[in-house]
């Protein structure tokens, strides 16, 4: 896809241009011209520091990005988001996961109402029932305190929880362990049960719709493998709670609403660990650990609303991805935690971008003319390095990488740490520097000359590093609100709409056609001639 832009207006078209110019300079040289380019290139905010000094961009390229975000009218946009204004207008809402770490006094206002003291109450029911739960004080139906907290949901509603539970593993409760059941193929809810004794487990149904297929279907199994135990339906209200934003479907589950926690429809789903959704976190580290997960985010938001937009770490990581994407053709990002307890990020990462940013038509309906989200794909570094860095060294493609770096870690480290942050330097210097023939040569000396080609690293491969001293739930919380903001950037940027996610409901609606034929509920194959061949095998095989 054509890059041009609709209104192929200045900034456009001085950046194309300007791209041409840096076409064949390598980053190395870059850094050959300027002694002070670290501290050029790099920023602090909310105890994070982002070095994006190796990054094929000179102080030119950084000035006509922040002149891209302000003729795309970032700050505009930027103070309807704030202001709850109703930008997700094809599901006519405000997005305001903001609300919900607003740890301000300020009121927050939808539709001329302020929301900020439903936000409170349900943060306040949430403690209470977390420190029943973390005190032993909530009681299964057989009188035996709580020991394991199973959170079923999918989306939204599973991958922020289980990547915060994991990540903050060092704030758990010592007397609970937290499982995750999204997918709808029964295996993982086995493997889970397996483990677990009725008389001790908690089971948490996460869905904003409280519609889901894999989320209703996982819950209705659980609680038939709950009563198959207690056989009295009495003990659904003491082994399940809701989050959910509909309270008439919770009802109909048989949940007592009395154990529902509630959340608005102006929270999006990818959006909403920061709401009654986070209660498998809540439960897990407490409350106040909670909150200082929101207080981060917070803080990050903050930062996002008032700093200068050159200064302003959403808007400068935002604007690197724009200019990979649009100007240099690059289709993924990868992301690196050199952080073990960060192992779920990239999955998380992959529904905040792909399912914000992956549109095809602007916000006023019109095809885009320009590459939106690239593929968001990534592990942790150091597993990487033995997978997969061979293609990002010696590969074809432009990749660009965040790497994200703890200096100490949360656990007993055994002397690692030295070696973590070695990996991660390393990895990110290689990248950007490669070997050259020259080099190559000086460094293996007599080396046959066929074999230099294999030998050789081109270098000139970009990355952003993210560095914080230790991985806490503040510094947690500002680093997911600040991807969650440079994908904001990003939807300016391209004219489209991240907060609604039409994408997804074909192929859910094509499921539920196709159950009754797989059920045997029906004979009729009206389908294309793909699934009828399909079908017809498995009934084959299934005889
Ligand atoms: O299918 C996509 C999606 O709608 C996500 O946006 C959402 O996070 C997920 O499904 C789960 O939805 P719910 O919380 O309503 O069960």
């Amino acid at each position: 896809m054509s890059n041009e832009h609709a209104a192929p207006s200045t900034p456009w078209k001085q950046l194309a241009e300007h791209q041409q110019t840096l076409q064949d300079v390598h980053i190395r040289d870059l850094f050959a011209q300027d002694a002070q380019r670290f501290s050029h290139f790099s920023l602090h905010a909310c105890d994070l520091l982002l070095d994006y000094s190796k990054h094929r961009i000179n102080g030119e390229t950084r000035d006509l990005l922040v002149a891209l975000a302000k003729a795309s009218k970032l700050e505009n946009w930027r103070d309807k988001l704030f202001n709850g204004e109703a930008i997700n207008h094809t599901e006519n809402r405000a997005a305001l996961h903001i609300a919900l770490r607003n740890r301000s006094s300020q009121a927050v206002h939808v539709a001329g109402q302020d929301v900020m003291p439903g936000v409170r109450e349900v943060l306040e029911k949430m403690r209470g029932f977390c420190e029943r739960v973390q005190s032993g004080e909530w009681l299964g139906f057989s009188g035996k305190p709580i020991e394991n907290i199973v959170n079923i949901g999918i989306g939204g509603s599973d991958l922020g929880p289980k990547m915060i539970v994991e990540a903050l593993h060092n704030y758990h409760h010592p007397r609970l362990r937290a499982w995750f059941d999204s997918n709808i193929d029964a295996t993982q809810l086995d493997h889970i049960l397996e483990r677990l004794d009725p008389e001790t487990t908690l089971f948490i149904v996460a869905s904003k719709t409280f519609s889901t297929q894999e989320t209703l279907t996982n819950a209705r199994s659980a609680r038939q493998w709950l009563l198959a135990h207690f056989k009295d339906d009495k003990a659904v209200s003491k082994h399940f709670v809701a989050v959910s934003t509909h309270t008439q479907r919770v009802r109909d589950f048989g949940i007592d609403t009395n154990n529902m926690f509630a959340f608005w429809d102006w929270v999006g789903g990818r959006y909403s660990l920061w709401s009654a959704i986070g209660l498998s976190v809540a439960v897990m580290i407490g409350m106040d650990n909670f909150e200082a997960l929101l207080g981060g985010a917070h803080d990050m938001d903050e930062h996002f609303r008032t700093a200068p937009l050159a200064e302003n770490m959403p808007v400068i990581m935002g604007l690197l991805g724009v200019w990979y994407r649009n100007f240099w053709q690059a289709s993924t990002l990868a992301i690196l935690p050199y952080d073990y307890s960060l192992k779920y990020l990239p999955f998380y990462f992959q529904q905040l971008e792909m399912e914000s940013n992956g549109k095809r038509v602007r916000r006023n309906g019109e095809p885009v003319k320009w590459d939106t989200c690239p593929v968001i794909w990534g592990t942790s570094g150091n597993n990487g390095q033995h997978a997969y860095y061979q293609l990002l060294h010696q590969g074809t493609q432009l990749i660009p990488a965040d790497f994200i770096v703890a200096i100490e870690s949360q656990a007993e480290d055994f002397g690692h740490q030295n070696a973590v942050l070695a990996n991660a330097l390393a990895q990110s210097r290689a990248l950007m520097q490669g070997r050259n023939e020259a080099e190559t040569r000086a460094a293996l000396g007599d080396i046959d000359e066929d074999l230099l080609p294999h030998r050789v690293f081109p270098g000139n491969q970009p990355s952003s590093l993210l560095l914080y001293k230790k991985l806490s739930p503040k510094i947690l919380g500002s680093l997911v609100a600040l991807y969650e903001h440079k994908v904001f950037v990003q939807s300016v940027c391209w004219d489209i709409n991240p907060f609604d996610q039409w994408g997804v409901e074909l192929g859910k609606q094509m499921a539920s056609e196709l159950l009754p034929a797989l059920e045997g509920k029906t004979s009729n194959m009206a389908y294309d001639g793909s699934t009828n061949g399909l079908l017809d095998y498995i009934q084959q095989q299934r005889k």
